[in-house]
């Protein structure tokens, strides 16, 4: 991978090239990954090869002092070379002024996204009992962790 840039309408094709590989069964539609990068408060970053080919993305939402993150993916022949972490970490220094939490939202049984969100500092916050059609439940995760009330 060599750099991290803004998404723009000419990513749209590969991005839902991308989603259908890491999400077989339920991505998104065409449709709403253009309204993902087009709606107010969108932030939509990409990691580029050298040749400008995407090698991972991710998906979010800035309203106020809420940073909500919508999906994160990378090429499957990109995985586990630090792709995420690093568009992870770009995008919360990006957003590092005012922001007062992100927020995200992954099924329970994806341990490779749950790894990388916990080794960020995200925390689990809550958790939604057969939230997905496969019957899994939702983790909801918060960067920083809330502060203790003890
Ligand atoms: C989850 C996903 C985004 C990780 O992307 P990635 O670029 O491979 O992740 P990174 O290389 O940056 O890994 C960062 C850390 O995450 C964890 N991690 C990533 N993949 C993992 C795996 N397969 N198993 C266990 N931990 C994993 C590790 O802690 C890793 O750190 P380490 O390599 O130093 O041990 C990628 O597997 C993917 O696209 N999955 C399908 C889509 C998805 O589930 N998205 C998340 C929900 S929106």
């Amino acid at each position: 991978m060599e750099r991290i840039r803004e998404a723009g309408e000419g990513d749209l094709e590969p991005l839902a090239g991308l989603v259908a590989q890491a999400w077989p069964e339920d991505g998104w539609s065409r449709r709403s990954l253009a309204a993902a990068l087009t709606v107010p408060g969108a932030r939509a970053r990409v990691a580029v090869d050298a040749a400008d080919r995407l090698c991972g993305f991710v998906l979010a939402r800035r309203v106020a002092d809420l940073l909500e993150i919508d999906l994160v993916g990378v090429a499957v022949a990109w995985r586990r070379r630090g792709v995420a972490r690093r568009l992870l970490v770009a995008l919360l220094a990006e957003e590092a002024s005012g922001l007062g939490e992100a927020r995200l939202e992954l099924a329970a049984g994806n341990a490779p996204a749950r790894a990388l969100y916990e080794g960020l500092g995200f925390v689990v916050v809550g958790r939604r009992s057969r939230y997905y059609p496969g019957g899994d439940d939702a983790l909801l995760l918060s960067w920083p962790a809330p502060a203790s009330t003890t």
